[in-house]
């Protein structure tokens, strides 16, 4: 056949094939779409629901932050900077128990507390911001992805979700140490000032701040040196991961008593720890229900704490 004949019997066959779909798709839509079974629908909007929570979650500024397109809520980090591989890293601070274990009591408020009001203590905490309206989209979504991580997990994975402290040490954390191992192995990254690096074009932070005005606030669970040196020993510097991590046990502890020992928002902690006995032992403000100082508590030694209280429970 002439290479000229081609195109337009190609075309033509198109048309009468597209002309025939639409007609059959007129003729017999309305009788197969109630076939589309309802739960294929509700798969379908939940898994949108479940990935607009992801994204959320990774570029939380964009929607949320001081510029945020949906609501100007938060400090402009984003809850994935804290929450490695979006909430999916083990001992990473991940969200593989999170379905599995709310709602549940915490001493912090006193109350059983429901996942929306946890995602809210993070964003007025950890995000030194203010919370979403439980009913909203918003909400729904972090709800919606936060459950689907915890749902695909295994027992395992459950087990190694939150962060793990280091060994303890058998001194007091370093701040003075920690300032020293700080600018060898964060601040090419983080900053001298702990500041971050910042990126205007696209408004995101390349490398999230540590302290000062930007960062989480005195209430966030970071303020307490145990969990941010667990964190860090398991994660940073960044690239590193549990197993092959890059500090030692004495540097995790010294870098983290540094950074909680530097200028940050500060919020209203009257209402925490109702019960002041619950107060972990290295929770940074008195009164205590023991006759450590608020400088012990702070920066350890803490194994001195941690058996008074256990002793005080087995009384
Ligand atoms: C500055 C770091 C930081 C940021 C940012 C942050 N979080 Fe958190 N988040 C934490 C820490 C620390 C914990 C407590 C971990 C622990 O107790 O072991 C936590 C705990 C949680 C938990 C409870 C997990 C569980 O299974 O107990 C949820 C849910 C959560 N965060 C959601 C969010 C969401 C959603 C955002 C963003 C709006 C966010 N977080 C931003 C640090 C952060
Ligand atoms: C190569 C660059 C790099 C180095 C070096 C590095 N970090 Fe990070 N750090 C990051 C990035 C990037 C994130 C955010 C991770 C994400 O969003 O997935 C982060 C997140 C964090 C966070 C949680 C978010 C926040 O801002 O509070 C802390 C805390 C932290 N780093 C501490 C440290 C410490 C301490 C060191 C040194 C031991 C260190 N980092 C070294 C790049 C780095």
């Amino acid at each position: 056949m002439p290479r000229c004949l081609i195109v337009p019997i190609r075309l033509m066959l198109w048309t009468v094939f597209i002309t025939i779909s639409v007609i059959a798709g007129i003729a017999f839509g309305p009788f197969l779409l109630p076939l589309i079974s309802d739960t294929r629908k509700t798969d379908m909007a939940n898994q949108q629901l479940i990935a607009y929570g992801k994204e959320l979650l990774i570029n939380t500024p964009y929607f949320l932050g001081p510029n945020g397109r949906i609501a100007k809520i938060s400090n402009g980090m984003s809850c994935g900077n804290c929450h490695l591989d979006a909430g999916t890293r083990s001992f990473g601070n991940s969200f593989f128990a999170t379905a599995s274990t709310y709602p549940k009591y915490r001493a912090r408020s006193g109350t059983v507390e429901t996942v929306e009001k946890r995602i809210n203590d993070c964003f007025e905490r950890s995000l030194n911001g203010q919370g979403l309206d439980p009913g909203s989209k918003e909400m729904k979504a972090l709800v919606a992805y936060i459950h689907s991580v915890g749902n695909s997990a295994t027992p395992e994975m459950r087990e190694n979700a939150l962060i793990k402290p280091p060994e303890f040490l058998d001194r007091p954390a370093s701040k003075e140490a920690g300032k020293l191992a700080y600018k060898n192995k964060c601040s090419g990254c983080h900053g001298e000032n702990g500041q971050g690096l910042f990126d205007t074009n696209s408004d995101k932070w390349v490398n999230p701040p540590i302290w000062g005005e930007n960062s989480y606030n005195n209430g966030a669970g970071f303020y307490r040196v145990s969990l941010l040196a667990g964190f860090i020993k398991a994660t940073m510097p960044f690239g590193a991961v549990n197993g092959a991590t890059q500090l030692s046990n004495e540097e995790a502890w010294d870098i983290a008593a540094y950074i909680n020992s530097m200028p940050r928002p500060e919020m209203q902690l009257n209402d925490d720890w109702p019960e002041i006995s619950q107060k972990p032992f290295d929770y940074p403000y008195g009164p205590y229900s023991d006759n450590f100082t608020q400088e012990e508590h702070k920066y350890g030694p803490f194994k001195p704490i941690l058996q008074a209280q256990q002793a005080r429970v087995k009384k």
